[in-house]
C-alpha cells in the first residue's frame, strides 16, 4: 500500500481550516502539522489532534512534510514560499501569490530557479461548473465572446473585520481579497487582460482600502469585461453567494457572471446557455434558456487532490505561480488604475 503524502498548514485561521477539513476528506493525504503563533491555531491544532508549532521554520524540520500549504495573512505569503522553496518543498499558496508582483516575481524565480512546483490556491477552477463554462466557451457554442459581466457584492459583517486587524489594513481590500478569485476566473475562462480602467470609493467603515470598486477591462480577444465588487453592499449576486462551494455563505439561487457571445450567452454559476434556439441571432426572434447539469463537487478537496498529484506524480501545477502572478497583474492595475485615474496597460511579459 502506497504511504499517505504528508501535507502541513502555515496559519490555521479561516481558510487554513478549510484546508485542514478538505485533507481529511481526500483520501491519500494526511495532515502532519500545523504552524500558527496565535494561541486559536493552537487550540485549533489540538482540536484537530495535529502537532502544532510555532512557526514555520520549526514545523518544517520537525514534521518533514511533503508539502506545505501556506494560508497565513497575504503579506508574509512570499516570505513563507521562499522558506519552503529554499528547501525545495512544493508548496500551495492561498491566493493572491502575494502582495504585489514585484514581491511575487521573487517567488517565481526562485521557485524556477531551484525547480519546485507552486500551485496557487485558485480553488475554483477545480469547481465541475467552472470546468464545464471552459467547455462551453472553448467549443464555440457562444460564438465569440464579446462582452462579459461580473458582480461581486456581498456584506462583511463588523466582526470579520475585528477578528483579524489586517483586513483592515491597507491592501487587503475586496478588490485585492475577493475580486481576484474573479479575475481570475474571467481570465481562465476568456483569456488574458490587456488594459484596465478602475475607479474605487473608500472604505465608510474605516477599513484602510475601498469598500466599492468598479473595474473596465479589455481582454486580448477584444472582449470587455465590465466588473464590480463590494463589502459593504447586501445582495445575493455573487459567486460566494450563488456558487454552493461554501455552506457559510446561504445560497441564492441567482447568477453572478453574464458572458456574452455573437451566437449565445452563458449565465453562471446557474449554467444556463441562452440562444434563439438554434436560429440565426435575432432580437426578433424568442431567446430560451437551456440549463447544463452538472454535478457538484467541493473544489478546495478537489485542489488538495491535485497538489497531492503535482507532489508524488509530477503532474503541472493547474494555476502555477506565474499563472497566479498574470492574475495578481489584473489586479494590481485595477488598484493602479483605482488611485490614478488613469488607464493601465497589461504588457504580456508583465507577469
Ligand atoms: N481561497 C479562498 O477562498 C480564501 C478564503 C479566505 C482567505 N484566503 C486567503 O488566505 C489567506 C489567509 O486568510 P484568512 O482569512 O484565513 O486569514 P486569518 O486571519 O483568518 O488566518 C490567518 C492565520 O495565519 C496565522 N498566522 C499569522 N502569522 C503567522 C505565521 N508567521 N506563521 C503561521 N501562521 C501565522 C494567524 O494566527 C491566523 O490564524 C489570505 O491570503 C487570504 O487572501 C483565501
Amino acid at each position: 500500500m502506497t504511504q499517505s503524502i504528508h501535507l502541513a498548514i502555515s496559519g490555521l485561521g479561516l481558510i487554513g481550516r478549510r484546508h485542514a477539513q478538505a485533507i481529511a476528506r481526500q483520501p491519500g493525504v494526511e495532515l502532519v502539522g500545523v504552524a500558527d503563533p496565535a494561541e486559536a491555531g493552537q487550540v485549533e491544532a489540538h482540536r484537530l489532534g495535529v502537532p502544532w508549532y510555532d512557526s514555520l521554520p520549526e514545523m518544517i524540520e520537525a514534521t518533514r512534510p511533503e508539502g506545505v500549504i501556506i494560508a497565513t495573512p497575504t503579506p508574509q505569503h512570499a516570505a513563507q514560499a521562499l522558506i519552503c522553496i529554499d528547501r525545495a518543498l512544493p508548496v500551495l499558496i492561498e491566493k493572491p501569490i502575494a502582495t504585489s508582483v514585484a514581491e511575487g516575481q521573487r517567488v517565481v524565480d526562485a521557485a524556477e530557479a531551484r525547480g519546485v512546483p507552486v500551485l496557487v490556491g485558485h480553488h475554483r477552477r477545480y469547481n465541475p461548473l467552472i470546468e464545464k463554462a471552459h467547455e462551453v466557451i472553448t467549443s464555440g457554442i457562444l460564438g465569440e465572446v464579446r462582452a462579459v459581466q461580473a458582480t461581486c457584492w456581498f456584506y462583511k459583517p463588523d466582526a470579520y473585520f475585528e477578528a483579524s486587524p489586517w483586513r483592515k489594513q491597507k491592501g487587503a481590500g475586496p478588490i485585492s481579497v475577493n475580486l481576484v478569485h474573479d479575475v481570475d476566473l474571467l481570465r481562465h475562462l476568456c483569456g488574458e487582460v490587456i488594459s484596465v480602467r478602475a475607479v474605487a470609493a473608500p472604505s465608510r467603515r474605516g477599513s484602510e482600502n475601498e469598500d466599492v470598486a468598479a473595474a473596465l477591462l479589455t481582454f486580448e480577444s477584444g472582449a470587455l469585461g465590465t466588473l464590480t465588487v463590494s463589502d459593504a453592499i447586501a445582495a445575493p449576486w455573487s459567486w460566494e453567494m450563488t456558487a454552493r462551494e461554501n455552506a457559510v455563505y446561504p445560497a441564492t439561487a441567482e447568477s453572478c457572471y453574464l458572458i456574452g457571445g455573437s451566437r449565445a450567452a452563458l449565465s453562471l454559476p446557474d449554467l444556463r446557455v441562452w440562444s434563439h434556439s438554434g436560429k440565426a441571432p435575432d432580437w426578433w426572434q424568442p431567446i430560451s434558456a437551456t440549463h447544463l447539469a452538472q454535478e457538484a463537487a467541493d473544489p478546495l478537496v478537489r485542489q488538495i487532490a491535485h497538489f497531492g498529484a503535482v507532489i508524488r506524480d509530477g503532474v503541472a501545477p493547474r494555476v502555477s505561480a506565474r499563472e497566479g502572478m498574470r492574475t495578481l497583474a489584473v489586479i494590481e492595475a485595477i488598484q493602479g488604475s483605482a488611485e490614478t485615474g488613469e488607464a493601465v496597460q497589461i504588457s504580456a511579459g508583465s507577469a
